[in-house]
């Protein structure tokens, strides 16, 4: 998508220095900083301290990871402890350790003077593959989204509440939440999002600027305003992403979600995920008991990062001093909140059956699926 008129991705690869490029999201939106990354620490540190984040952008970034490890030694051994090292920065999306999973598969049959290549080429699929998904996923959520115009006056706009980043930012391109709304902009609908701040880390502030920088009107709110907005007829559907979706359909996504779901059934308003297959973990079906929720720095919720009036960014604390935080990063949505999860296959219900028929190859019982990694 386009910053300031140019066309970026978020990450893209430098060959003439062979490193990779990312856009250091920590500053966003108040300063747009690139990046290069070239060592395995650098890699490591770029995911776990959220320069890079969202599921599918954490998977592009690990296959690149990977590509470098084989380049410093493609060893056996030296693939396993960098999938080791990799899968460790982040815990609940799923994309990480797909992407892990898919390089080593594809590296292990081949000779060690093969690796190296073969990892870039790889990550470069694997990061065109997403820019594709998303493509289709906003292709199939426009669908639903001239379903619901079809329901309004003429050029009545359709309001679309989303929660976090599941932005361009937080994929290769596109997005999968927001890719619907771009199409839907694009294609002359009159729409215009509810956009929830999504404390502690406000990633609702880098989807207004996606929104903003494409022109799509949206409205900035703080995240208990969905219910009253739902109660009052102003939401005509939720489009949300997810960082883990089980084999029947329950949804991991930024903590909050849930509430947002709750609220959604409550009121009678569509519950939308975008959901990319990468981000299908088909070895657990229950949701709530089997996906690892990352904790994170409690520092996050007892402070917050802002812009100062002199152009500074700076860290404001909130709390009195001393003041313990909790900081669960996710929560789970279960399946029976979901309306219909769209995939870059089309819109299929949250349900075992759902999801095996759109991905048969995939699919198989999780209760006998190995646990694949490791
Ligand atoms: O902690 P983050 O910012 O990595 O969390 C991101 C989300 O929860 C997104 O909604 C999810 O990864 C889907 S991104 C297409």
């Amino acid at each position: 998508m386009k910053v300031n008129g140019k066309h970026y991705r978020s990450l893209w690869w430098n060959a003439e220095n062979d490193v990779l490029e990312i856009i250091d999201q920590r500053w966003l939106p108040h300063d747009f900083r690139t990046q290069t990354v070239g060592t395995m620490e650098e890699f490591a540190d770029a995911i776990v301290e959220m320069r890079v984040r969202g599921a599918p952008l954490i998977g592009a970034t690990a296959a690149y990871a990977m590509a470098l490890a084989m380049k410093i030694d493609p060893s056996n051994d030296h693939l396993e402890k960098s999938w080791q090292y990799f899968n460790a920065t982040r815990p609940t999306a799923v994309n990480l350790r797909w992407a892990l999973d898919r390089c080593k598969n594809v590296l292990l049959p081949l000779s060690e003077d093969q690796r190296a290549d073969a990892a870039l080429e790889l990550a470069h699929e694997i990061a065109d593959e997403d820019v594709e998904i998303n493509a289709q996923i906003g292709k199939h959520g426009l669908a639903i989204i001239q379903e619901i115009a079809k329901s309004k006056k003429p050029g009545e706009t359709i309001n679309i509440l989303t929660h976090c980043n599941a932005g361009w930012l937080a994929t290769v391109d596109w997005g999968t939440a927001t890719s619907p709304m771009y199409q839907a902009h694009d294609a002359g609908i009159p729409i215009h999002v509810w956009v929830d701040e999504t404390r502690p880390r406000n990633q609702g502030a880098l989807t207004s600027w996606e929104l903003g920088s494409h022109g799509v009107p949206h409205t900035y709110i703080v995240d208990n305003a969905g219910g009253h907005l739902m109660q009052h007829g102003m939401v005509d559907l939720v489009i949300v992403g997810t960082d883990r979706t089980t084999s029947r359909g329950d949804v991991c996504n930024k903590i909050g979600t849930y509430l947002k779901a709750l609220a959604a059934k409550a009121n009678n308003v569509p519950f939308y995920v975008a959901l990319p297959s990468p981000t299908i973990d088909w070895t657990i079906a229950d949701g709530v008991a089997d996906i690892p929720i990352e904790e994170r720095n409690a520092q996050e919720t007892t402070h917050i990062q802002g812009l100062m009036p002199d152009g500074c960014i700076q860290t404001v604390q909130v709390t009195p001093e001393g003041t313990p935080g909790g900081n669960p990063a996710f929560d789970v949505t279960p399946n029976n909140l979901v309306t219909g999860l769209i995939t870059e296959r089309g819109v299929t219900p949250a349900t075992t059956e759902g999801l095996q028929s759109m991905f048969p190859e995939f699919a198989q019982p999780a209760a006998t699926a190995m646990k694949a990694g490791g």
